[in-house]
């Protein structure tokens, strides 16, 4: 088998959990979502219920794409090939002209395949084809007390995904995007462009450590087991409330939104201003979620050099309009100048790596720098370049790539 075939069967659903998608993006009895996992087209439901539910979009009878729709609401689906029937939690209900297949058919033997097990952690839905899975509390392990930390910025912890997403496609392999969101080394070189442009704005806070080596500085990185890492940025900004606020990158027309909210909502204002700027963490749950500030980017596979990023931007319950539309604005400005840069160095390394003739890279920053420092609870720590993120989540890969398939 290749090794992308292997990954799409072990990685992505055969050994462990895989992330799905918000709750939020089913928000109602009977709403559904088509997504893959890896490459299997998968339908993901709420049923009348509330429960969710993982049903592969692929039809018993011959295999067509039962739903060829994004999102909706829908209590079954009919394949619109030959017109099987299949209630949102995957039943065959009803097949055309029955008699055609005599009289010992039996309609339960002829549902879609389920996805074994499917769990949310805080409205982050996961699912895995392994029934024998450790729980996805254990899965995700130290990585949530950084989901946590994202979720309960959002004033009573409920954050929202329902805006049309960002997608873009690049010519390069899924673990490109995943090497690149836990690196720390690249920005002032990859996003050169972009941390110009912000300065030329007004005082950009980010610049400050421009030309010097970003590993003086507060950020660090943190290797948080099973493949998660994170980047923390947020010693940059400590602070009471409303530093977030006052050190973000300038926008236009913050001015305005800032007036606004000051007049009208004096006492929270820090705290609501605080909540339009990003969570400045760089989260990285292996092998497909990757969380940027307040955005949800998914990595979906499509072929060994083809991959589909999806941005998706996320709003706050229960805060003043203002604070959503400014949290809108400042969720554009990276997927429209920064994720080009990356995307397009994923297609260099990609291109690099079609040398058959050099087989290896480099991955070994901080290995030697006796700069790290480890946790009781096994979390390593380490100045913001170090390269750990990577050789954590291929030991991860590894371990999963070298077990039986499940
Ligand atoms: Fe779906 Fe025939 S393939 S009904
Ligand atoms: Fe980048």
């Amino acid at each position: 088998m290749l090794i992308f075939e292997e990954e799409m069967v072990k990685v992505f659903g055969g050994r462990s959990w895989v992330y799905l998608a918000h709750e939020s993006q089913l928000p109602e009895p009977n709403s559904y979502l088509s997504l893959r996992m890896g490459r299997r087209p998968l339908l993901l439901t709420r049923d009348k219920h509330g429960a969710i539910h993982g049903i592969f979009n692929r039809c018993a009878h011959r295999g067509a794409t039962i739903c060829r729709d994004d999102s909706g609401v829908a209590r079954s689906f009919q394949c619109p090939y030959h017109g099987w029937t299949f209630r949102n939690t995957g039943e065959l209900v009803g097949v055309p002209w029955p008699q055609g297949y005599g009289p010992d058919f039996d309609k339960s033997q002829f549902g879609l395949r389920k996805v074994e097990r499917v769990k949310a952690y805080r409205g982050f839905i996961f699912g895995t084809l392994n029934g024998d899975a450790t729980s996805l509390e254990d899965w995700l392990g130290p990585a949530r007390d950084w989901l946590d930390y994202w979720i309960d910025r959002a004033c009573g912890g409920e954050v929202i995904v329902r805006s049309a997403a960002f997608r873009m496609g690049y010519r390069g392999n899924w673990k490109l995007a995943y090497d690149n969101a836990g690196d720390g080394y690249h920005p002032s070189f990859s996003h050169r462009s972009l941390l110009d442009m912000a300065s030329r704005m007004g005082e950009a806070k980010d610049m400050s450590y421009f030309g010097r080596t970003p590993d003086d500085g507060p950020m660090k990185t943190y290797s948080l087991g099973h493949g998660h890492s994170v980047i923390d940025q947020r010693p940059a900004y400590e602070g009471p409330p409303g530093s977030f606020w006052r050190n973000q990158r300038p926008q236009p027309g913050r001015e305005r939104f800032e007036e606004l909210i000051r007049s009208q909502y004096a006492d929270r204002a820090d705290a609501l201003l605080d909540l339009c700027v990003g969570a400045q963490i760089n989260l990285s749950i292996f092998p497909n979620l990757l969380i940027i500030g307040n955005q949800i980017q998914v990595i979906e596979p499509l072929g060994v050099d083809r991959t589909q990023l999806t941005w998706h931007a996320t709003t706050v319950r229960g805060v003043p309009d203002e604070v959503n539309t400014m949290r809108m604005r400042t969720q554009e400005d990276f997927p429209a100048f920064g994720e080009p840069d990356d995307q397009a160095n994923f297609e260099e390394v990609q291109r690099g790596l079609a040398v058959v003739e050099e087989e290896w890279i480099y991955m070994n920053r901080g290995l030697d720098a006796r700069w790290q420092t480890v946790g009781e609870d096994g979390v390593v720590k380490a100045p913001v370049t170090d390269e750990m993120h990577m050789r954590g989540y291929y030991a991860e890969w590894t371990s999963q790539m070298d077990g039986e398939d499940a």
